[in-house]
């Protein structure tokens, strides 16, 4: 077996009514002014009223100008409140773009150099502020993982912050947390979470902890994401999709993700096509390239998401395995097609280009791709 490393976040809280520990998570991490990191949406639903309330007594301040696929920009005026408020830590409330946000101003709030110096692998030289991260999608697992994702629009092209420094101190994955999410991003996001799983359990980096996370997600998912999309209050399901999101958080956080995140993030940083759904788009194509080359684990893939592969050959079972995939999207109506998006047909050879120096992400795949195969895969998607 080969040696590999397992980081997540320093402490995990999850359940029903994990909220409830916050005020003492807060306490414990010596927090007396936090800033909450959310957004307008969040307020309107009531779920930041309701941190709020749990801190009551307790000094804080809001910053809520966080947006979906966040910019760099938005890291600056973050970071200028948190510093104006002599802010002491971060609570972040919201889906993967509040956590990524409030990662990366607890590293910037006292860098002295420029944010552009710290995307990369392992650019940050300290720890920063505490971090206390509470989703509220299924989805991205940024609650767990080192990394903070940006949009450099400029350049239209997402960046990383790669650091164990941005690990998140706690943790609290708390379904009710999830509830009010429109159907649409419970969709985009819980299609993300099993991308992750998915990615990670063909990852030339898998280990035998992050199969057994992934493996478990992928069964979650598959099982109760279409009870989440239809009945938006079903508590069980909600819960199962925050443990899955958790859980696949945890086995891409180690065993990394591969080419559909690196082939939809030109679909972000350009189209602004929500995550999940470029994640969506990329998928079934991605995974008719790399089947070939691990069609045992496409097997277990199969399995994972419930296909009965008795008597099948493995490259039969692996195709069951994209069959199903398919089939998941179509319940939670995703839509298809990178031209319902708008993308335009020549945009393609320049995306192609872009996601072939995504290299962070490219070496994890367990097939390699030219340039000119990139392109391919994205004609099929179009
Ligand atoms: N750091 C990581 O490990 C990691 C992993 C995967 C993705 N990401 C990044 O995360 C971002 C996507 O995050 P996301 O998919 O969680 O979506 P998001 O955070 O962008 O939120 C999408 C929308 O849903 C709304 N929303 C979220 N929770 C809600 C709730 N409970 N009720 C009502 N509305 C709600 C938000 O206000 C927002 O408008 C992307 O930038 C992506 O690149 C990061
Ligand atoms: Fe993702």
């Amino acid at each position: 077996m080969a040696v590999s490393t397992f980081k997540i976040a320093n402490k995990l809280i999850t359940g029903e009514g994990a909220t409830g520990k916050l005020l003492d998570e807060t306490i414990r991490l010596n927090m007396k002014n936090p800033l909450i990191v959310t957004d307008d949406i969040l307020v309107q639903v009531g779920v930041v009223s309701t941190v709020q309330s749990i801190l009551k007594g307790l000094t804080t301040g809001v910053y809520t100008g966080v947006k979906p696929d966040p910019e760099i920009a938005l890291v600056e005026e973050c970071t200028a409140t948190f510093r104006d408020g002599k802010h002491d830590g971060l609570i972040a409330v919201g889906g993967g773009s509040a956590i990524d946000i409030a990662k990366s101003v607890s590293v910037y709030a006292n860098f002295k150099g420029k944010i552009h110096e710290l995307f990369g692998t392992g650019l940050v030289p300290e720890k920063g502020f505490p971090i206390i991260a509470i989703p509220t999608t299924a989805g991205t697992g940024s609650e767990v993982t080192n990394i903070a994702i940006l949009s450099d629009t400029e350049e239209q092209v997402k960046k990383g912050i790669v650091s164990d420094y941005i690990l998140p101190d706690v943790a609290i994955v708390a379904p009710e947390m999830t509830l009010t999410m429109p159907k649409s991003v419970t969709a985009a996001s819980g299609i993300d979470a099993l991308v992750h799983a998915i990615e990670a359990y063909i990852s030339v980096n898998a280990s035998p902890i992050t199969d057994a996370l992934a493996k478990g997600a992928m069964q979650l998912i598959y099982a109760n994401l279409p009870i989440a999309y239809e009945n938006p209050n079903d508590m069980n399901a909600r819960e199962n999709m925050a443990t899955a999101s958790l859980m696949a958080g945890m086995a891409f956080g180690n065993a990394g993700v591969a080419a559909v995140h690196a082939l939809a993030y030109p679909l972000g940083g350009r189209f602004h096509i929500p995550h999940g759904v470029s994640n969506a788009l990329l998928l079934p194509y991605v995974m008719e390239w790399n089947k070939s080359s691990c069609v045992e684990r496409f097997r277990d893939i199969a399995e994972a998401l419930g296909e009965s592969v008795a008597g099948l050959s493995d490259l039969e079972a692996a195709d069951r395995a994209v069959s199903a995939m398919r089939h998941l999207c179509d319940v939670v109506e995703i839509p298809k097609g990178m031209r319902t998006f708008n993308v335009p047909e020549e945009a393609i050879p320049s995306m192609a280009e872009d996601a072939s120096k995504i290299e962070r992400l490219l070496k994890n795949n367990p097939r390699a791709f030219t340039i000119e195969e990139i392109e391919q895969i994205y004609k099929s998607a179009f």
